[in-house]
């Protein structure tokens, strides 16, 4: 067997229990805690954001102050980079401070508007990057980089952060968590990144139609490239799904890879969650139906051991299918079912779920907001969990979900199609119930197989069942990456 690279780093805009928006933080936190395990050395970097120090209260990190502050040229300006550091289960975090950029409420956008300087704090972030490794005297072989906020690193590790060019440069693994989000910039902005010369069409993999794309050049500078799904790999060779860089991705000298997340199974854990007001597990699950009791009394629904409880956590933006619930909630809430949603994101949606608040005050309860404990004891009391995504390339809500015996709906794309198998088809081994298509009937088709398969306790076990067996450790999306950095290792 080859030698592994000995040390990691793994270079993402968030990561928990630190600073989170969504699933990338939850990998952030797991993976290099879980590669560290199997004897790869890994360290984190991500900016210190005001969450990073409000988090703190919570008294599992403790963030210092390191020796190094870093010059980092900005154009013609030069801004002062703090490194602080935190050390957690065995894993040391890196985070880029510099107040003007991250003390700010949210990490990208307030629910009206991006932050209109994400091109230059992002690109700061990245040159922060850089300048850590040179003043630590470039200890990486590997550089892990996660979606957009990191696709500038290629060409900044290549010709220096002042682009005067820089001796080496560190094997890089680019793995995409969205492919929809791209950091598109206007041209204006080169200057900023100190890259030699000034023309655009000297950087053709940074050019996207006339304007900066961090993610093409992410993908197109990087040593290898790879996804959260080998449904989502395929997918985003379409125009359907590759978001117009299906061509980019085509030609790419490697195939691009599919590794399915895992999911941290000590935060994701009926047997032992402290969030829950009663544990439960496979074998003995009364425990779920006391969390359904408190869920409903927690959102002010009454209840009824013989309804069924719905429940979504979720980023509210179009990708999470909201658009369909919207054209089938007047049809679902027609049915014996009762359905509680969390989430926070696209203000149009903010407006619909205030107003279904009001339209069936006894049958449905949105809260709109984060609230990751909140999040998990939706997780233990409901009896299914919408996922109805029209895109997904992976998912974890789904995964947490097989855990705590919540048997997902989800459509058929995806992660989700590679992690949740329908018993419809296959009634020995199904998990869930997936869409046949992206449209509110398929979705009610769902909806009232469910409600069947609710009355139906004995099947219903069996599925509950064969979720909670279902392998979603860590461990062997672990090994799939340390096969990657390996073969990286290799081509020096
Ligand atoms: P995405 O990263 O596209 O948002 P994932 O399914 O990969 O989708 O991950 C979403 C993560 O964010 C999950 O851990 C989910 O529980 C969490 N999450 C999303 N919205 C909320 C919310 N409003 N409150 C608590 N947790 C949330
Ligand atoms: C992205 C994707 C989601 C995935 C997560 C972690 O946010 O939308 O599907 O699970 O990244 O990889």
């Amino acid at each position: 067997m080859s030698q592994s690279p000995s040390r990691v780093l793994f270079v993402s805009s968030e990561s928990r229990p630190f600073a989170s928006t969504g699933g990338l933080a939850d990998v952030a936190e797991a993976l290099p805690v879980e590669l560290n395990r199997i004897g790869v050395s890994v360290d984190r970097i991500m900016p210190l954001y005001r969450a990073v120090w409000e988090g703190q209260g919570k008294g599992d990190y403790q963030v210092e102050r390191s020796p190094y502050t870093l010059q980092i040229p900005m154009g013609n300006e030069i801004l002062p980079a703090e490194i602080f550091t935190a050390e957690l289960q065995g894993t040391l975090t890196y985070f880029v401070g510099f107040e003007e950029y991250f003390d700010r409420i949210e990490l990208y956008a307030l629910p009206q508007r991006e932050y209109s300087d994400n091109f230059s704090r992002f690109l700061f972030f990245q040159k922060a990057v850089v300048a850590l490794i040179d003043a630590l005297q470039a200890p990486y072989e590997v550089l892990h980089l996660n979606d957009w906020q990191c696709g500038l690193l290629p060409l900044l590790l290549e010709k220096g952060i002042n682009g005067t060019g820089r001796g080496g440069r560190e094997k890089t693994l680019f793995t995409i968590h969205n492919l929809a989000y791209q950091g598109l910039y206007p041209a204006t902005g080169l200057y900023k990144t100190n890259l030699p010369g000034n023309f655009l069409d000297q950087y053709p993999s940074l050019e996207y139609y006339g304007k900066l794309n961090f993610m093409k050049a992410g993908l197109l500078g990087s040593d290898r490239v790879n996804t959260v799904s080998p449904t989502y790999a395929r997918e985003i060779l379409s125009p359907e799904f590759g978001c117009g860089l299906e061509g980019v991705l085509g030609s790419l000298p490697n195939p691009v890879v599919g590794i399915v997340n895992g999911v941290d199974t000590e935060v994701w854990n009926p047997e032992t969650d402290p969030t829950l007001p009663k544990t439960y597990s496979s074998k003995s699950i009364a425990g779920k139906e006391s969390c359904k009791k408190d869920l409903l009394k927690e959102v002010g629904l009454t209840y009824d051991k013989e309804v069924p409880l719905f429940v979504m956590i979720s980023r509210l933006v179009d990708q999470k299918g909201i658009p369909v619930i919207g054209e089938a909630m007047e049809r679902m809430m027609s049915l014996p079912m009762q359905f509680v949603l969390l989430g926070s994101g696209q203000e149009i949606y903010h407006n619909w779920l205030k107003d279904w608040n009001r339209k069936w005050p006894e049958h449905f309860k949105a809260i709109i907001g984060y609230n990751s404990d909140l999040s998990h004891r939706m997780e233990a009391g409901a009896d299914f969990f919408l996922m109805p995504s029209q895109f997904e390339p992976c998912g974890l809500n789904q995964l947490y979900s097989l855990r705590y015996g919540t048997i997902p709906i989800v459509n058929q794309t995806g992660g989700l199609q590679d992690t949740v198998d329908d018993y419809r088809q296959n009634p020995k081994t199904g998990t869930g119930l997936r869409m046949s298509q992206y449209t509110p009937e398929s979705f009610l088709e769902c909806i009232r197989d469910a409600i069947s398969l609710f009355h139906d306790k004995k099947k219903l076990r069996g599925i509950r069942q064969n979720g909670m067996r279902h392998d979603v450790t860590w461990t062997r999306t672990a090994s799939q990456y340390l096969e990657l950095y390996r073969e990286l290792g290799e081509e020096k």
